[in-house]
């Protein structure tokens, strides 16, 4: 039997936070960026979660009870997608005067396990008991392609990406 649908996006979040927890682990000497790997493709694997939930299976569920736990969740992706974007600019920024010191991008990546352990908390509990069995039968086919190969639209940004 395959996994179900809240089976699958919990693995997803348990990869995430293990790619950040790796970049925290390692202990780059020199420049941060060059260890960076680990939390670019969390960072990545995370925009494309906030996404597919955002565009994918909140619509499905949002006209009901979970609409102000939805509500909730979707405040805390935009706070995810700011500071994600700060740490993009962080490790992106190709002046030596502006190159992030190891402790100001560990502290941020804590900061940002602290926001997913809290997120996923009650995302887990309250949304993801839905997903299979209160989204219609073509949305979960459409979830699982997506999940195999789906990214995220060039440019797209979630609903409370301006806080
Ligand atoms: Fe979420
Ligand atoms: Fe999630």
């Amino acid at each position: 039997m395959s996994a179900t649908l809240a089976e699958v996006l919990t693995v997803e979040h348990h990869a995430i936070d293990a790619g950040i927890e790796k970049f925290v682990a390692a202990s780059p000497s020199g420049n941060v960026r060059e260890w960076a790997a680990p939390l670019t493709e969390a960072m990545n694997a995370l925009r494309r979660h906030i996404y597919l939930e955002e565009e994918l299976v909140f619509p499905q569920l949002r006209n009901g009870p979970l609409m102000m736990p939805i509500m909730v969740m979707l405040n805390e992706h935009g706070e995810m997608w700011r500071r994600m974007a700060a740490l993009d600019e962080q490790l992106s920024a190709d002046d030596v005067e502006h190159e992030p010191t190891r402790s100001t991008v560990v502290a941020e990546c804590s900061a940002m396990l602290e926001l997913l352990d809290n997120h996923n908390s009650k995302e887990e509990p309250v949304i993801y008991p839905h997903l299979d069995s209160d989204m219609d039968d073509d949305s979960q086919a459409f979830l699982r392609d997506f999940l195999t190969d789906g990214t995220t639209p060039e440019g797209w940004e979630p609903a409370r990406a301006a806080g």
